[in-house]
């Protein structure tokens, strides 16, 4: 991202204990240590602030002791991001940016239109933009996006895929980021990305699925199952998105 002129969260990477002591200096012994592979949901991950070096160095060995990066804290104002797709020929379509709300490390909604200014809105386009043809992308790709103070964007994760935050498209969009996604790949059209309704979606976590029957009762929501065997706590067990007409300010 930096290499493209992208700004992030400060990182450094993380390979040994006396890394990490020099990078938690570094930060003032606050950041969020990553796992660089396979992390999801705030899995593989911890926070610290004002931890001690010890009880970092032991996360770590926690986290495997290898390949990790230290990000400093972002002390963000709000939380987006925006799905993009990329055509073969090298179209790029943006649907429009949601807010997102995180609760232990977990997506729990997302919320279109998001309140976000203008130009937040316009740098996180040229931003997808820019990555999207960095890597020579096709498919769809989410971009999680901290607004942060003076309209400043940081770019947090990408997911080269569909993305849980993009899952609200599938209510509110004439097309879903999923069949946006097959068109990319199938060097189809790719599909408009314009939205008949205000949309938000919330994943329902672990026990949160135990209200599915009220949840189908609602008449303007849509409800999605995973059909998983078994309710864990912490488990995305599917979600739903509530409509509402776009002439609906938030
Ligand atoms: N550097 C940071 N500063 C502040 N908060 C952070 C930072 N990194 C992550 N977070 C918080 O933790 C959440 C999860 O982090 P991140 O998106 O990196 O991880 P993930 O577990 O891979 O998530 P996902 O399920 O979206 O793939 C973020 O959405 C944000 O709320
Ligand atoms: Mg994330």
């Amino acid at each position: 991202m930096n290499d493209h002129g992208i700004a992030t969260a400060d990182f450094r990477a993380i390979d040994d204990a006396s890394g990490l002591r020099l990078a938690m200096s570094d930060f003032g012994n606050r950041g969020v240590l990553k796992t660089r592979r396979f992390g999801y949901d705030g899995k593989g991950q911890v926070v610290f602030s004002g931890t001690p070096h010890a009880d970092a160095e032991q996360a770590l060995t926690e986290l495997g002791g290898r390949d990790c990066i230290l990000e400093s804290l972002v002390p963000f104002e709000s939380e987006f991001s925006v799905i993009g797709a990329r055509a073969a020929d090298g179209t790029v379509r943006c649907y429009d940016p949601s807010e997102n709300i995180h609760r232990d490390g977990i997506l729990r909604t997302s919320t279109v239109p998001a309140l976000l200014p203008e130009a937040a809105i316009d740098q996180a386009t040229a931003v997808v933009e820019t990555i999207l043809s960095a890597l020579d992308y096709i498919g769809v790709i989410g971009v999680e996006f901290f607004l942060c103070s003076n309209d400043k964007v940081l770019v947090n994760e990408i997911a080269p895929r569909v993305h849980n935050s993009g899952h609200w498209t599938e209510a509110a969009c004439m097309t879903s980021q999923f069949e946006q996604h097959v068109r990319a790949v199938c060097g189809w059209p790719l599909a408009s990305t314009s939205r008949h309704s205000n949309a938000e979606m919330h994943n329902l976590v672990g026990h949160d699925v135990d209200e599915a029957g009220q949840i189908l009762a609602e008449p303007a929501t849509v409800l999605h199952l995973y059909g998983k065997a078994e309710t864990r706590a912490g488990r995305k067990m599917g979600h739903f998105t509530r409509l509402t007409p776009l002439s609906h300010r938030r």
